[in-house]
């Protein structure tokens, strides 16, 4: 373990042409963090993980993982992170159990209990080839493979998208249990929701340029929430625009939704005094949730 951060990147960009990649990022993560880079689609996440591992070369800029210098020294920082990548290719014809062993020689042995539990964990598939399982069961297989060497880091390009909900739970305990024994992770996803239950803080990416930095606590407080609510009766939505950070409300027969920046207190307590039938969260797109942040960027 050292004493600095676990990434840290100093203008770190690259240029694939016409204004597309990363653009000087500037970012550190601290040991024992569970870091998410947050972003839509084409922000520039698995540019910057594909940097970290020496996949691609940076335009300008560098990066140090693990206190080693990303390109001199990247033998050695592969070999000390679980890798999950974004567009994990997996030869069709081997078993998972064929997959697996591959990587494990790889690695040049892994402790098989750790291997087996992660297995048993995630409920892989081994005995059927790779080009008969779902996307879903290929990315347990991907997610086995990058923790099953107890890496110190993990950096993992959208692990979340794919997996069914109760994969996901354990995906989130494996994640509190990597955090509590002081190991770090890097995680991508374009989805809010995926991330601010398993993470510490957030990097938000537009446009291959970083947004914001903060903990997901701070970033919540900001963070515009949707909620469909339909009511017995129709209710007139100027009951909601009326309420402190309120920031839209629209109704459709007896259906109100709001749309409102910080706690849900608020339009909880008006909706409940009406015959409220059913209340729904609705995923918005990051620049509807962060409204001040993309607003600002864009005038
Ligand atoms: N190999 C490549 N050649 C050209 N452009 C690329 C390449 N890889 C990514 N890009 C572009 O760089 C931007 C960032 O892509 P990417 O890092 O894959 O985003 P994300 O992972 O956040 O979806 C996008 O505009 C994408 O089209
Ligand atoms: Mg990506």
């Amino acid at each position: 373990m050292q004493a600095g951060p676990v990434i840290a990147t100093r203008g770190l960009s690259k240029d694939y042409g016409s204004g597309r990649g990363l653009v000087e990022l500037d970012l550190e993560v601290g040991q024992g963090e569970v870091f998410g880079l947050l972003g839509p689609n084409g922000a520039g996440k698995s540019t910057m993980l594909r940097l970290l591992l020496d996949l691609i070369k940076p335009t300008a800029g560098s990066a140090r993982v693990l206190g080693l210098d990303s390109i001199s020294d990247s033998l050695e920082v592969r070999g000390r992170v679980g890798f999950l990548p974004g567009d994990l290719a997996l030869y069709p014809k081997l078993t998972g159990g064929g997959v697996l062993e591959y990587f494990t020689q790889l690695r040049g042995g892994v402790d098989r209990r750790v291997r087996d539990a992660l297995v048993e964990r995630f409920d892989a598939v081994l005995d059927r080839p790779i080009r008969q399982l779902s996307a879903g069961n290929r990315q347990k297989l991907g997610l086995v493979q990058a923790f099953m060497h107890e890496p110190e880091l993990l950096i993992l390009d959208e692990p979340i998208a794919g997996l069914d909900p109760l994969v996901q739970r354990s995906f989130h305990s494996l994640l509190s249990e990597v955090r509590a024994q002081g190991r770090t992770v890097l995680l991508s996803s374009h989805t809010l929701s995926e991330v601010e239950r398993v993470t510490d803080r957030l990097a938000i990416l537009r446009n291959g340029r970083l947004v914001v930095v903060d903990s997901v606590e701070n970033l919540r407080r900001v963070a515009v929430q949707r909620l469909e609510i339909e009511f017995a009766a129709p209710v007139d939505p100027a009951e909601f625009r009326a309420l402190p950070g309120v920031v839209d409300a629209a109704a459709v027969d007896a259906t109100v939704t709001v749309s409102f920046e910080g706690s849900a207190d608020p339009v909880v307590k008006v909706a409940a005094s009406h015959y409220v039938r059913a209340v729904r969260p609705q995923d918005g797109d990051l620049e509807d949730i962060f409204l001040r942040y993309y607003r600002t960027d864009t005038t």
